[in-house]
Order: structure tokens, then C-alpha cells, then sequence
């Protein structure tokens, strides 16, 4: 069988970091760019190649950083310029790449750019973002239209000074940029890509990539909700008339120079065919994109985008083999694999179980399937260990501190009103979604402060649960979470042409309690069987599995005959002589 086309990004695993919950190195409660540098040699030793920092420029920090008001400057609490130099180097020395995230469908408020834009209606820059005059309803002053941003209220805010709405679809702090106006691309490659590309960064996570080309009529939204003004919007904020130009420009100014990656976070996003166009080699544009099918699943719907919902394997199932297939050779694309990031929940406490007895096996049965796909998988920062959520006794109002949960608590009050079951199931929500659960400090050991840091407060507390998960119990432990990954990661190189490069085929479709799949290449084929639950579930060989099935890997001991135990993986290999196609 043919197979996809070997690349260096193909091959990797990513490991993400978040910079201010990551390695503390000074004592104030924040992690920072040494703190990183300080680690490391454990990343190197946990197997992962690429890692991505999330963004650590210059900020006023509304957004944690993803409102930026200078592309080429440091934020002060993470450290300087030559920190940053001395982080490129030390990922580089050890034989990994580091990429950085990119954000530029807006910057922070405080950017040079925006207040020159917002300085008078005269300026040169006025036109780098998008301004409006505002719309007289009944004598009154109202915005363009009735789109609701991603963080609560109008997209559009009023600005007293020149007298005209700007639109920002995250926060009032964050702008969105007019890609329609050239100079503003030209710059944004300049300072903002190219300048990072030249000093031998190995590429970008690619923030909101699919937001750069608006709708620039900006109809209204339909009325969902009669009691606001502000309509979900999402449909119009992603994949505008102009997108793919953008894109093309981008990777002939930028990214098609260079040997690196484009990895594009594509939300509202979910087909296949709708995706291909980013990712196929010979559209020129990205390498892969972040989808979030996966992420969504288990909560949203209108503006309670944290209300919890019933999720079914067969849809996990469903979106995987759907990703799956932009990998195969003939769509020529690639695609990314993922269950954590820094804006969703744990994934042991989402899909799995997090109840000591069975987190450890959940959390080993998660990294099976992350780590068998094919795409590039993405490692969340504190996964390998097996963390999990914020305790549900922790005071939502009080720990949490994302402005999205801030501001979907506002719409939970107000939607709730004296209904007191629905504000509890509301809270149910965010304990089990918020973006929160990902942005506690990394549980290094066990003590105070899990080794974070050395500082009496922390910027987000330390979850309770770190006596039992840290590095540094688990690295003595041959039987941890972490233990596994690197066993895992091992497996992925040495079996790459089944892991990485193999075609996947899924089986049992329609069962709610395990996934059951194949990764083929030539004669040669693993079978992957995950248990879901927390029963017993017997299974049976796939008839289009190739070879006597010899057993590769278990995150149970002893494996039974035709069960899997509670939240148990396996991995069979076909027994003898490993015949190796194509990659
Ligand atoms: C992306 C980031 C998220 C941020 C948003 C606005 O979705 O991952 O953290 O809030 O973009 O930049
Ligand atoms: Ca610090």
C-alpha cells in the first residue's frame, strides 16, 4: 500500500506548554521562560520532539497572553528577549524544534498599531481594523449588528474618542485586524512571522486561523434568544469569502520559505471537505489544523457554551474516522489528534474517570488512542501525568479565572434567574469544561505548591490532587502515567509505519462502550481495543485483522482472554518478521 509522503512534522509529537502554569523559576506565583528552560531535559527524556509554547509576548494579559501588544517583545513576568533566545537554543541543542503561537486575527487594544488606529478618523492606520459608524435605531445609538462575541456582549465596541464601533470577536481588548488592507498583512509576516522564522523557530500554532477573512456585510445573526440583544454568531465569525487567498498569501510569504510547520486552529469547522482545502499539499496553505468536534462534544449550545451534554462513543468514534481520512495518501493531508489544550478540561475527568481507582488505567487507555492515530499528535501539558479537574468543592467564583467562565457565569445568572436547579447544573458545566481544569499549576512533586513554585500564592491554585500525581512520584513509579507515555512514544517511532504512517480502519462502529481499530500498512497490522467504561467488555479479533495477533502493549497486567477489564487498552501487532513499506 501506498503511503502518505514522510515529513519531519508527520513524525513528531507535540508537546504544548502554558507558559504561566508550566515552571515558576522566581517565586512569584507565575510560571516563566526559565522555568521552561528548566525542564527540559524532562521533556527530552519523556520522548516528545516538538514542543509549542503557547503565547509569552507582550500582553496586558485579558486574554492570558492571546491579546498581544507587541509581536517581538517578552511580558515581563515571563522573562526577556535573550530568555527567549536561550529557550529556541536549548530546545534545538537537545534535538527537538520549538513553535510558537500565532496571533494575528487581533491584537491586544494597547498595540502600537490599534492606538494609532483608534487616534482619529484620519490616521493611516484607521483602516487596520475594523470600524463602523453606529446604526440609529429609534433615535437611539445601537451597533452594526447583533453578533455576540466569543466572550460575551456586542462584537463591536463603542469608542467615545472618534465616535465609531470597533469589532473585536473575543474580547473589547482585543480588536480583530482588516486583513482586507494589504499593509496590514505585509506587516503582520514581518513582524510577527517572519522575524520569529528567521531566528529558527520551527513554525506556529496558528490562533483562530479561519477568522482572518470577515463577512464584511455582517448581517445579523438569527434571534435564538429573545432576552438579549447579543445572537450567537458563530457561523459568521469563520472561513469568510477571501480565507483561502489569505492563507495562500501567508504561505508564499511566510511559511513556503522555510522547513517548518503550520498548524491552524479552525473552529466551527467540522467536515472533511471543508477541511481538505486548508491541509492538502498542493493547495499550498497549512499542514494541519486543530478541529473541535472532539472538544465540543460534551458541552455547549447557544450561549451556554459550558452547559454540560451527554456525549456518545460512537460520535468520538464518528469524528475520528473522519479525521482520520486527510491523512490517507489520496487527499495528501495530514491532521492533528488531541484531548487537552489550554482551553479545554482534563480529559481523564471528560472521557474517562477520574475516581482514584480507575484514573490511572483511564488515563493510560486515553494516551493508547492519542498516541496510535495517525496526524500529529498533541500532548497537553500535565496528560502525561494524568491530571485531572479542579475538585467540584472549589468555589467557582473564587478559583477560576478564565474571563470566559467569568462571563458565562454572568449569562448563567441572568439566564437562571431565581431557578435555582438550573444554576447548579450550570456550575455542573463549568466543573466539568471550564477552560480552568487545564491552567493549574504543573504538579512537579509533592511539595508545597507541587514544586511549582516557591511562592506562598499561586496565580491559579494548585489542584488538591497533587500528592498522588507529580513527576516525580510517577518517575519512580514503572507503572505510572508517565511511565507509559514514554513507553507509548517509544512504540509510536518504532511502529511508525503502522502508528504514524498505517491506514486506519474502524470497527464496531456502533458499540458505546469500546473503540476497536486497525492501523494497516502493507502485511503489516496492530489492532488498538479501548474500553470506555468502567464494566467488563469481551471482544473479538476483527476477520480483516492480518497475521497471528501477538500482544504489543497493556495498561492492565495480565491480559485476559477475550475481555477488556475496566478502562483497559491493548495493542496486538501481527506475530514475525516485520516487513516495512513505504515509510
Ligand atoms: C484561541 C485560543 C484561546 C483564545 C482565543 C482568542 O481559541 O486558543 O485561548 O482565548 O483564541 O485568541
Ligand atoms: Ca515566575
Amino acid at each position: 500500500m501506498e503511503s502518505t509522503v514522510p515529513k519531519w512534522w508527520k513524525e513528531a509529537t507535540i508537546y504544548q506548554i502554558y507558559p504561566a502554569s508550566f515552571k515558576d523559576s522566581n517565586g512569584d506565583g507565575l510560571g516563566d521562560i526559565p522555568g521552561i528552560i528548566s525542564k527540559l531535559d524532562y521533556l527530552k527524556a519523556l520522548g516528545v520532539n516538538v514542543l509549542w509554547i503557547c503565547p509569552f509576548y507582550k500582553s496586558p494579559q485579558y486574554d492570558m497572553g492571546y491579546d498581544i501588544s507587541d509581536y517581538q517583545d517578552v511580558h515581563a513576568p515571563y522573562g526577556t528577549k535573550a530568555d527567549i533566545d536561550a529557550l529556541i537554543s536549548g530546545v534545538h541543542e537537545r534535538g527537538m524544534k520549538v513553535i510558537f503561537d500565532l496571533v494575528v486575527n487581533h491584537t491586544s487594544h494597547e498595540h502600537a498599531w490599534f492606538q494609532e488606529s483608534r487616534s482619529s478618523k484620519q490616521s493611516p492606520k484607521r483602516d487596520w481594523y475594523i470600524w463602523k459608524p453606529a446604526k440609529m435605531v429609534d433615535g437611539k445609538r445601537a451597533p452594526p449588528n447583533n453578533w455576540r462575541s466569543n466572550f460575551g456582549g456586542s462584537v463591536w465596541q463603542w469608542d467615545e474618542h472618534t465616535q465609531e464601533y470597533y469589532l473585536h470577536y473575543f474580547a473589547p481588548q482585543q480588536p480583530d485586524l482588516n486583513w482586507e488592507n494589504p499593509e496590514v498583512r505585509k506587516a503582520v509576516y514581518a513582524t510577527a512571522v517572519n522575524y520569529w522564522l528567521d531566528k529558527g523557530v520551527n513554525g506556529f500554532r496558528i490562533d483562530t486561523v479561519n477568522m482572518y477573512s470577515k463577512w464584511l456585510d455582517f448581517p445579523d445573526a438569527d434571534i435564538v434568544d429573545p432576552s438579549t440583544p447579543w445572537q450567537p454568531a458563530d457561523k459568521f465569525y469563520s472561513n469568510g469569502p477571501r480565507l483561502h487567498e489569505f492563507l495562500k498569501e501567508m504561505h508564499r510569504e511566510c511559511f513556503g520559505r522555510y522547513d517548518v510547520v503550520s498548524i491552524g486552529e479552525c473552529p466551527n469547522t467540522p467536515n472533511f471537505h471543508d477541511v481538505l482545502p486548508f491541509v492538502s499539499t498542493k493547495e499550498k496553505e497549512l499542514d494541519m489544523v486543530i478541529q473541535f468536534d472532539l472538544a465540543s462534544m460534551d458541552h455547549g449550545g447557544g450561549e451556554l457554551r459550558l452547559w454540560h451534554r451527554d456525549w456518545s462513543l460512537r460520535l468520538f468514534k464518528a469524528i475520528t474516522e473522519d479525521a482520520q481520512k486527510l491523512a490517507i495518501p489520496e487527499h495528501d493531508g495530514w491532521c492533528t489528534t488531541y484531548l487537552e489544550n489550554h482551553d479545554q478540561a482534563r480529559s481523564v475527568s471528560r472521557f474517562a474517570n477520574d475516581d482514584p481507582k480507575y484514573r490511572v488505567a483511564g488515563a493510560k487507555m486515553l494516551a493508547t488512542y492519542l498516541l496510535t492515530l495517525s496526524g500529529t499528535p498533541i500532548i497537553f501539558q500535565g496528560e502525561e501525568l494524568g491530571m485531572v479537574n479542579m475538585p467540584p468543592s472549589w468555589d467557582v467564583d473564587k478559583e477560576y479565572k478564565d474571563l470566559n467562565t467569568i462571563d458565562y457565569m454572568v449569562e448563567l445568572r441572568r439566564m437562571a434567574g431565581s431557578d435555582k436547579g438550573m444554576l447548579e447544573k450550570g456550575i455542573y458545566g463549568a466543573q466539568r469544561t471550564a477552560r480552568d481544569h487545564g491552567r493549574t499549576p504543573i504538579q512537579w512533586d509533592d511539595s508545597s505548591q507541587a514544586g511549582f513554585s516557591t511562592a506562598k500564592d499561586t496565580w491559579m491554585r494548585v489542584n488538591d490532587s497533587y500528592k498522588e500525581i507529580n513527576a516525580a512520584t510517577e518517575e519512580k513509579d514503572a507503572n505510572s502515567v508517565l511511565a507509559f507515555y514514554r513507553q507509548l512514544l517509544t512504540l509510536r517511532q518504532e511502529y511508525k509505519e503502522l502508528f504514524i504512517y498505517g491506514m486506519f480502519e474502524l470497527h464496531e462502529s456502533e458499540d458505546d462502550n469500546t473503540i476497536t481499530y486497525i492501523k494497516r500498512n502493507g502485511d503489516q497490522n496492530a489492532l488498538v481495543l479501548l474500553n470506555f467504561t468502567n464494566q467488563d467488555q469481551s471482544f473479538v479479533i476483527p476477520s480483516t485483522f492480518k497475521g497471528q495477533p501477538e500482544l504489543l502493549l497493556s495498561n492492565l497486567p495480565k491480559a485476559g482472554k477475550h475481555v477488556l477489564r475496566p478502562y483497559e487498552a491493548r495493542i496486538y501487532v501481527n506475530k514475525g518478521k516485520r516487513v516495512v513499506n513505504g515509510a
